[in-house]
């Protein structure tokens, strides 16, 4: 059995881990739009009523407040995943057929171009634009996959910040892009450089709203601190926080923090949690965004399950699921039920990451498996 518990401390909803239909079907994907015209998808078989309840997947989010909304993806401590959660979150918003502009604002060390695998396509930057070398439409780069996504580089790789390139210019950039003959994009998220130098000041200025990333260790959330009280000082007060690299067996060992410490420590509302995953690092390296792949993986999960989160400011709860304590037949002969799947389906590799994709922070994972 599998338990999922709301975030933070809501009552338990249980659930069969094999159901005893073959529910693990999803809804016809569509190449560009996911929603088209109407807001309705067919229903998912219903096996377990209360995950569908918490989860709601099968309806498009309302996205709340006014576009576009200038979301900034900051953390303070470098390497904690701001650019991997702005390529995730980027992209399942677009699958959710919303319009996404991602500005990658670390000058000099660019490499949202990369995880997206775009870097061949960028041919022209902001600064470019700014200069009056090009125009906006051409330093932006659609995505291969999802032409709603589209990229917009500040500068060529190894540039320093220019003089004279600050907050206003990202604010002239922000408003060239909602006066769009196109359209006004429905998001645009800024995947701000780490520190709190000129870098961290120009990306926070055009933002209306901020994604904190912190992993759950004593640096990071210093950092991360820090950062919170100088987003509140520039005036964004709609702050979310996504803890990454998220490790349950060094939680249960109290060897790491809990979300739940975390969220008490920083005392700020939780968008995401992603666990520490592998397919993160073989995603970045291919350039293929996680939340592409099939099957789905346990971070990629969790990154769209915090899209959805951040379209309906939080309105769905968060989910953990756990695998509870084994009893009846299997554990009476001291099998566990992944032991079970290697002898009977293939590689046990195999077998046990389908367990885990089950059992973890998943959201979608029990209908998309
Ligand atoms: N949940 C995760 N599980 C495993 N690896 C992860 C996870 N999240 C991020 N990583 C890895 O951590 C590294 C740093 O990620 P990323 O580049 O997104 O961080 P960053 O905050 O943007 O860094 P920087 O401050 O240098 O811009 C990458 O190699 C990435 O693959
Ligand atoms: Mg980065």
């Amino acid at each position: 059995m599998l338990s999922l518990h709301r975030l933070p401390g809501v009552p338990t909803a249980k659930q069969p881990l094999f159901p005893s239909t073959s529910t693990f079907t999803h809804p016809p994907r569509r190449p560009t739009c996911l929603f088209p015209q109407s807001k309705t998808l067919p229903k998912p078989p219903k096996f377990h009523k209360s995950p569908t309840a918490l989860l709601q997947w099968n309806r498009k989010p309302q996205l709340s407040g006014e576009t576009p909304r200038v979301v900034v993806v900051t953390s303070g401590k470098g390497g904690v995943g701001k650019t991997t959660t702005t390529a995730n979150i980027g992209l399942s918003l677009a699958r959710l057929d919303f319009s996404v502009v991602a500005i990658d604002a670390d000058v000099g060390l660019r490499n949202l171009d990369l995880l997206l695998g775009l870097e061949n396509r960028v041919n022209y930057t902001a600064l470019e634009v700014l200069n009056g070398d090009c125009r906006l439409d051409q330093a932006l780069v659609r995505d291969k996959r999802w032409s709603n996504f589209e990229l917009l580089c500040i500068s060529k790789p190894r540039s320093k910040l220019p003089l004279g390139f600050g907050g206003k210019a990202l604010i002239w950039l922000v408003d060239a892009l909602k006066s769009r003959t196109e359209g006004c994009p429905d998001f645009i998220l800024i995947d701000c450089p780490a520190g709190i130098d000129a870098g961290f000041i120009t990306a926070i200025t055009p933002a209306n709203e901020a994604i904190l990333i912190t992993t759950p260790d004593i640096t990071a959330l210093r950092d991360a601190d820090r950062v919170t009280g100088l987003l509140e000082c520039d005036g964004i007060r709609d702050i979310k926080m996504i803890v990454n690299r998220v490790r349950t067996d060094m939680i249960k060992g109290e060897d790491m923090m809990s979300v739940l410490d975390v969220q008490e420590m920083l005392g700020l509302p939780l968008l995401g949690a992603i666990p520490e995953d592998s397919e993160v690092i073989r995603s970045t390296n291919r350039g293929y965004p996680l939340v592409l792949n099939k099957p789905p993986t346990l971070a990629g999960l969790a990154f769209e399950q915090a899209a959805w989160r951040l379209v309906e400011q939080d309105t769905m709860q968060a989910v953990m699921v756990e695998e509870e304590p084994k009893r009846g037949f299997f554990s009476f002969f001291g099998w566990s039920i992944a032991n079970l799947l290697s002898c009977v389906g293939g590689s046990g590799r195999g077998a046990r990451r389908k367990l885990c994709t089950v059992q973890f922070w998943g959201t979608k994972a029990e209908a998309r498996d």
